[in-house]
């Protein structure tokens, strides 16, 4: 089978991470060769970037170039070598987290995100998207609670409630721009149905069996 491009995204404390590292186990178990990154980050100029990003203010449009950026690094360095590989590539976050976290939550120009990806997603195979995008949805009140005390947030993580309703509906107008795309994960149930929903979305398009 060949490469794969999966993204994992929705709001903070929706609770995908523990479910990359079980999909990524999946694969292996299958004979699959995994990389298992995230943005902004997954190469050491993006990790830099990454810093700046979740730690300095700046105005939206800057805040978006430094994702933007990062990504491009982490797209050349990276993700093409890993899918040129054959490899199952698992990203914490991609393109679609921009158009929620600066698009929605920072009231970003849309079609200013739009151009940027254009351009920064640009490879010698057209623009590069993921196969499929996983996105955990919860109601941000809860996924408030879940945050609250659990580590020192950082600049997105602190933000108030409403700002997390905005990223919510950024992920929403995405995924109603791309259907085939993504794969809307119910995240508010315990762990084990998660997972469910996680791995029957990854058979259903018979990529596991
Ligand atoms: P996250 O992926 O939740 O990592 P951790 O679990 O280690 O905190 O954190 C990344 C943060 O960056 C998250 O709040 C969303 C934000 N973000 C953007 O605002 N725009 C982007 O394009 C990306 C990729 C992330």
């Amino acid at each position: 089978m060949g490469a794969l491009f999966i993204s994992f995204e929705g709001i903070d404390g929706a609770g995908k991470s523990s479910h990359i590292e079980t999909l990524a186990a999946q694969f292996r178990a299958a004979g699959r060769s995994v990389t298992m990154t995230r943005e902004p980050g997954g190469t050491p100029l993006a990790e830099k970037l990454r810093a700046m990003a979740l730690n300095d203010a700046m105005d939206p449009l800057t805040e978006a170039l430094l994702m933007f950026a990062a990504r491009r690094d982490h797209l050349v360095q990276v993700i093409e070598p890993a899918l040129a590989r054959g490899d199952v590539v698992l990203c914490d976050r991609f393109t679609d987290a921009t158009f929620a976290y600066q698009g929605g939550g920072r009231g970003f120009d849309w079609n200013v995100l739009s151009q940027l990806e254009q351009w920064v997603q640009q490879t010698a195979v057209g623009i590069r998207q993921p196969d499929m995008t996983l996105l955990f949805e919860l109601d941000p009140s809860i996924a408030a609670e879940r945050l609250a005390g659990a580590r020192v947030p950082d600049k997105f993580e602190s933000q108030p409630v409403e700002f997390f309703r905005a990223v919510a509906q950024g992920y929403d107008r995405r995924a109603l721009q791309d259907p085939r795309r993504f794969a809307r994960i119910h995240a508010d149930q315990p762990r084990e149905s998660v997972w469910d929903e996680v791995l029957s979305a990854v058979r259903a398009r018979g990529w596991l069996s």
